[in-house]
């Protein structure tokens, strides 16, 4: 926690004063109890309260994985005295109130009901059960898509898997981009990285935060979802990883011919040219 929170400062410098950063973090429990350990907001805590930085929580958004598999094991499968943990935290974080942001580069497809009253423009105006006053006007106007909530769905590889989440919660379906990674990997038997993070996550902070040519950095990489995913957007990119087999292994992702790169990066000598 002292090692994450000691971050901020550098974090702090790194960001432009629009700039945003965004972290991913999961659920940790007391060593062998079962309760949930406090330690995600310890560490939230930390960075916003680090004398030497700015940084300060402008939304939290919740990445839910129903694939997840059951954890804690114990207090879950084998005592069956908790359920699956099965959401991460993630914060997107600024040391000013105002980063850039526009949530109309992230809208989702309208619901078919919305899509039904687009066309027909017939609904009820007035007041709601929850006092809300809907205006005759309301939904007479296509914006293209209806606004992003900061709950995240992903979806698994199988996009034939039944969503049992409302259905205009925003989900990643098609959009998994580590498809051309895990297929390589298998073809080289590479044995991928066990901590990929999705990359239509990724993708929706991109496009969210930043505009073509900005620059995002990831310095803990990983696969380099990030920097492909920042290629794939216009993005300039740096990304940072401490193994170098993973580094190297996450060339590959260069080679993805759906990538309209000019990047001289190729696997065939694993080299930057
Ligand atoms: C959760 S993984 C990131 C996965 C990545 N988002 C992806 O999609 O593949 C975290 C990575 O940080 C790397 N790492 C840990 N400590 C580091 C450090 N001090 N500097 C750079 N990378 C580090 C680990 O080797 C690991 O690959």
């Amino acid at each position: 926690m002292e090692w994450f929170v000691s971050l901020a400062p550098i974090f702090n410098d790194l960001l432009t004063d629009d700039g945003s950063l965004v972290i991913e973090i999961g659920n940790a429990w007391e060593e062998g109890r079962p309760v949930q350990s406090l330690l995600h907001l310890e560490c939230l805590l930390g960075l916003v309260n680090n004398p030497d930085s700015d940084l300060r929580l402008i939304q939290e958004f919740i990445s839910y994985n129903p694939s997840r598999l059951p954890s804690p094991a114990q207090w879950v499968t084998v005592n069956r005295l908790r359920t699956v943990d099965s959401y991460t935290h993630v914060w997107w974080m600024s040391k000013s109130d105002y980063p850039k942001a526009d949530n109309s580069k992230v809208l989702r497809p309208y619901s078919k009901s919305m899509q039904k009253l687009l066309k027909t423009k017939k609904f009820n105006a007035g007041k709601r059960p929850s006092e809300h006053e809907i205006s005759k006007s309301a939904f007479t106007k296509n914006n293209g898509g209806s606004i992003a909530h900061n709950l995240f769905e992903l979806e698994p590889l199988d996009n034939n898997r039944e969503v049992r989440l409302p259905h205009n919660v925003l989900s990643f379906s098609n959009t998994n981009s580590n498809d051309y990674f895990l297929r390589r990997c298998r073809e080289e038997n590479i044995t991928p990285h066990p901590a990929r993070m999705h990359a239509g996550l990724i993708a929706f902070f991109i496009d969210f935060l930043t505009d073509e040519n900005d620059l995002v950095l990831d310095p803990f990489a990983g696969s380099n979802t990030t920097g492909y995913i920042a290629e794939k957007r216009n993005r300039k990119w740096v990304s940072i990883e401490i193994s170098e087999d993973y580094a190297y292994d996450s060339i590959i992702r260069f080679d993805d011919p759906d990538l309209n790169t000019s990047l001289k990066i190729c696997s065939k000598n694993r080299g930057v040219a």
